[in-house]
This record gives C-alpha cells, sequence and structure tokens, in this order.
C-alpha cells in the first residue's frame, strides 16, 4: 500500500519581487514501512517538502494522500485526527521543547493532548519508550539544557514515536549532533523502523548518511525530484552532475 503520495505539489513563496520556487511540481509515492532518504543541496526544497507532505504549510497547487485519502484540502479541524499519525523531528532538538519547561511534562502533554493513554498510566508509558532509546527514565524530570544534543534529540524521539505515527519525517536530524551520537541515532531509527512499522522520509543533504538508513533516495534540486531510485546505485552511477556533486563534496568532507 502507498502509504504517502504526492501529485504535482508546488510551494512558491514571495520574497519581495522575487518569487522562490521551493517545492515546483514534485510527484512522489512512499509505501507503507519504507524508509525514504530525500537528499539534495541547501535551499532545494527539502523542508518545505517535508512540511507540505504533512500539512503543516499548505501547497500552492498540486495533491497530497495520506492511507490513500485525498487530505489536500482538508481544514485544521478536519485534519486533527491524522495529526497524531504524522509526526516531523528537526535538527535542533533545543527548538522542539519548550526550555522552561522539564521534558516529561510537554511529552506527557502531547500525549494527554491526542489521548493516547490516560493520565495515571502515561509515565509508565512514557518509561518503555525511554528504555527504548536507551534513556534513564529520570531524564524525563530534567530541562532541556541539562541534557547533550545527543539525549534531547532522543527525548524529540520519545516524543514522536510516543504518540504512535504511522508517518515520520526527519529533517536532518543528525546534522547538530557529534559523530559518537549520530551514529547511534542512525542505529536507534534503524531498530525503531523494524519494531514500530514506521514509513519514514529521512532529510539529509549527506548522501552518505541516507545510505546508512534507507534502501531508496530521492534527489532534490531546486524545488524538483531529478533523480530517484535506489541509493548503491545512485552512488556508483549517479545519472545527474548534480548528484554527482553531492556525491563528491561529501565524499570530499570525509577524506
Ligand atoms: N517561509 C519562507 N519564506 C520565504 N522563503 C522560504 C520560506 N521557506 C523556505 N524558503 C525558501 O525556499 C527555498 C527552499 O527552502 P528549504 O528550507 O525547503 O530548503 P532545504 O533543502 O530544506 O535547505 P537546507 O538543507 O538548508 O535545510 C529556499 O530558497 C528558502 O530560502
Ligand atoms: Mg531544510
Amino acid at each position: 500500500m502507498q502509504k504517502v503520495v504526492a501529485k504535482d505539489l508546488k510551494k512558491h513563496f514571495k520574497t519581495g519581487k522575487k518569487i522562490i520556487k521551493a517545492v515546483n511540481g514534485v510527484d512522489i509515492s512512499i509505501k507503507e514501512g519504507e524508509v525514504v532518504a530525500l537528499v539534495g543541496e541547501s535551499g532545494s526544497g527539502k523542508s518545505t517538502l517535508g512540511k507540505l507532505l504533512l500539512k503543516l504549510i499548505e501547497p500552492d497547487a498540486g495533491e497530497i494522500f495520506f492511507n490513500g485519502m485525498n487530505i489536500t484540502d482538508l481544514d485544521k479541524n478536519e485534519i486533527r485526527p491524522l495529526r497524531r499519525k504524522m509526526q516531523m523531528i528537526f535538527q535542533d532538538p533545543f527548538t522542539t521543547f519548550n526550555p522552561i519547561y522539564k521534558i516529561g511534562t510537554q511529552i506527557i502533554e502531547a500525549i494527554k493532548f491526542h489521548k493516547i493513554v490516560d493520565e495515571n498510566s502515561a509515565e509508565d508509558y512514557l518509561a518503555e519508550f525511554m528504555r527504548m532509546v536507551a534513556l534513564h527514565p529520570d531524564i524525563l524530570k530534567k530541562y532541556p539544557h541539562q541534557l547533550s544534543g545527543g539525549q534531547l534529540q532522543r527525548c524529540a524521539i520519545v516524543r514522536a514515536i510516543s504518540l504512535k505515527p504511522e508517518f515520520l519525517v526527519c529533517d536532518e536530524i543528525i546534522s547538530a549532533l557529534d559523530v559518537s551520537a549520530q551514529v547511534q541515532i542512525i542505529d536507534l531509527l534503524k531498530m525503531l523502523e523494524g519494531e514500530l512499522k514506521l514509513t519514514i522520509l529521512f532529510i539529509t543533504h549527506d548522501i552518505g548518511v541516507a545510505r546508512r538508513i534507507a534502501k531508496n533516495a530521492l534527489v532534490m534540486k531546486d524545488g524538483k525530484i531529478v533523480e530517484s531510485g535506489v541509493i548503491e546505485k545512485i552512488l556508483y552511477d549517479p545519472s545527474e552532475d548534480y548528484t554527482r556533486k553531492l556525491i563528491s563534496s561529501v565524499l570530499s568532507i570525509k577524506k
């Protein structure tokens, strides 16, 4: 079954007299349970596309389907029952959490809002997810600034997956972390993907990172998907010059 489908999706931004065609006619189709990487240079439209798919922003044209249902024109009230099922995790976990509240309080708030479990069992319910991401449940009693970036990103993952989502958009979620935390988060996502049967769009500018988590990739340039398919094949035989440059840029950094 196709989990998420986009047809000729467009989002243009006007800044002064200039029009930025952030997403400019994108067709994609993500199967249930699939992890797909979305790679492309900075400004190519990756984050905009991710937000469009989750209806966090409205498209100018095109259609979006979730579980076969056309969600393009659903209003705020109509989309609410679907919100829980579609979660996004961002690059900087310090923007995910409000600095003035304890982490656990904030996650429980979301669980209560979506009526996942009743209030009395929320803490036990969360403790299980904390174990899953290898964090001590006591961390829930801390404030965001008391944690490392890697720990806080795991909490952001807990926040998202404790809502039992079906589709997860991960937007550069390891870019702000040091190398060892990056490896841990990738391993964690792989484990969760298998365990929770998630469908994931993994956004990254680094096609080398993409291959560690996903089998297939979409390559984005100037608001368009210019190449797609099995990552190993793209890496060894890219059909676009642009993709070749993307590959050599990450390989040269790693040398
Ligand atoms: N709200 C907005 N208003 C105006 N322009 C925007 C807005 N959001 C994005 N853009 C522009 O749209 C283009 C695509 O941006 P987007 O953030 O989707 O790129 P990206 O591929 O995620 O880049 P990065 O890798 O740097 O995160 C950029 O030129 C950006 O400046
Ligand atoms: Mg982005």
